[in-house]
């Protein structure tokens, strides 16, 4: 079993416009409309690849509730946690012209029972099952709450997965995930390192790889995503690989990484070697950057030129 946690879903409004001027009246070309966030977006490239999941969001207010039928048209069967109150779910606005400008919205508060209900939901999952946590963790005493729930879940063998950053991955690694998914940005962050040649890379994926007992921080496999410059899958000492992205021209790169996950977690759940995990986990990354959003489905895996590594 899997599940994705999405604390602060969104609706994406994606406007497509040749030129913004700001301060005029703008005209679109076009617009489409999406369900939002990180969790949201693994349970749905799962989905495209035949994997069901418990995806998990909160959803408040009438954008609440279109979140909810716009993840039903995605084939979900959401559980989705009502926050009553006042507040509703965020709309992000993408605009589409010369790249794309992001404006991301900050989104209603959690209240303690809103948590509770989260909690109450996680307390299901079992020993072995994985949780995505993907995404931002709210700025205030909630997060630390979340933190030692999740310490608990560890304690009860449930496998986190990690996809955060800032201060969030760093406590995500002191609970110690089954997998952490950083990008190259949120790995520099992490290891404080600043040149990224395989030597400096390595050095500092080992000082947050647990391997054995002897390290209790950092995560047991690490997959790090380079954007187009390809991606390391650090699964044990004897099985660390790399992998070149396709060559196509990028559409939209924005949610490539959770795609990613999701390819990775299929794989995974599908009992793969290593080396398929970072293929399939490519291939669909690279199948979401270069498309609109997330890919009907992966590229061919099976193209994906990988090879093992040495530390
Ligand atoms: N320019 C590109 N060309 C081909 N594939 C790409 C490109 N950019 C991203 N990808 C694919 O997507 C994967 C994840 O990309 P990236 O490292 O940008 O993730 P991320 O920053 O976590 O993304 P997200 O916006 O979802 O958080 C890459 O490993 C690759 O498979
Ligand atoms: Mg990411």
């Amino acid at each position: 079993m899997i599940a994705t946690l999405t604390l602060n879903p969104s609706i994406d409004y994606v406007m497509k416009c040749t030129k913004i001027i700001p301060g005029e009246t703008n005209r679109t070309e076009g617009e489409q409309i999406y369900p939002g966030g990180k969790g949201i977006n693994v349970s749905i490239m799962l989905k495209r690849l035949g994997i069901d999941s418990q995806c998990i969001a909160v959803k408040a207010g009438v954008t609440g509730e279109l979140l909810e039928s716009l993840l039903y048209q995605q084939g979900l069967s959401p559980t989705l946690i009502s926050l009553k109150g006042g507040g509703f779910t965020r709309i992000n606005v993408k605009l589409q012209g010369d790249g794309i400008t992001e404006l991301n919205a900050k989104g209603p508060s959690l209240t303690p029972a809103v948590m509770e209900s989260i909690f109450h939901e996680l307390e299901g999952l079992q020993k072995d099952d994985l949780l995505v946590i993907a995404g931002r963790f709210p700025e205030d005493e909630t997060s630390r709450e979340i933190f030692s729930f999740l310490g608990q879940l560890k304690k009860k063998g449930v496998k986190l997965v990690a996809d955060s950053s800032g201060p969030a991955l760093q406590k995500l690694m002191e609970i110690g995930p089954y997998l952490a998914k950083p990008n190259l940005r949120e790995f520099k962050e992490l290891t404080g390192i600043s040149m990224t040649d395989w030597e400096n890379i390595s050095r500092a994926a080992c000082q947050f790889w647990q391997h054995g007992d002897s390290q209790s921080f950092g995560a047991e496999h690490i997959l790090l995503s380079m954007g187009g410059d390809g991606a390391i899958l650090f699964w044990d000492r004897e099985n660390i690989f790399f992998a070149e992205v396709f060559d196509e021209e990028t559409v939209n790169t924005v949610g490539a990484g959770d795609c990613m996950l999701a390819g990775c977690l299929a794989a995974y759940l599908r009992d793969g070697e290593p080396e398929e995990i970072l293929r399939l986990a490519v291939a669909c990354g690279s199948a979401a950057a270069f498309s609109e959003w997330i890919p009907e489905k992966p590229l061919p895996s099976e193209n994906v030129i990988s090879k093992r590594l040495h530390i």
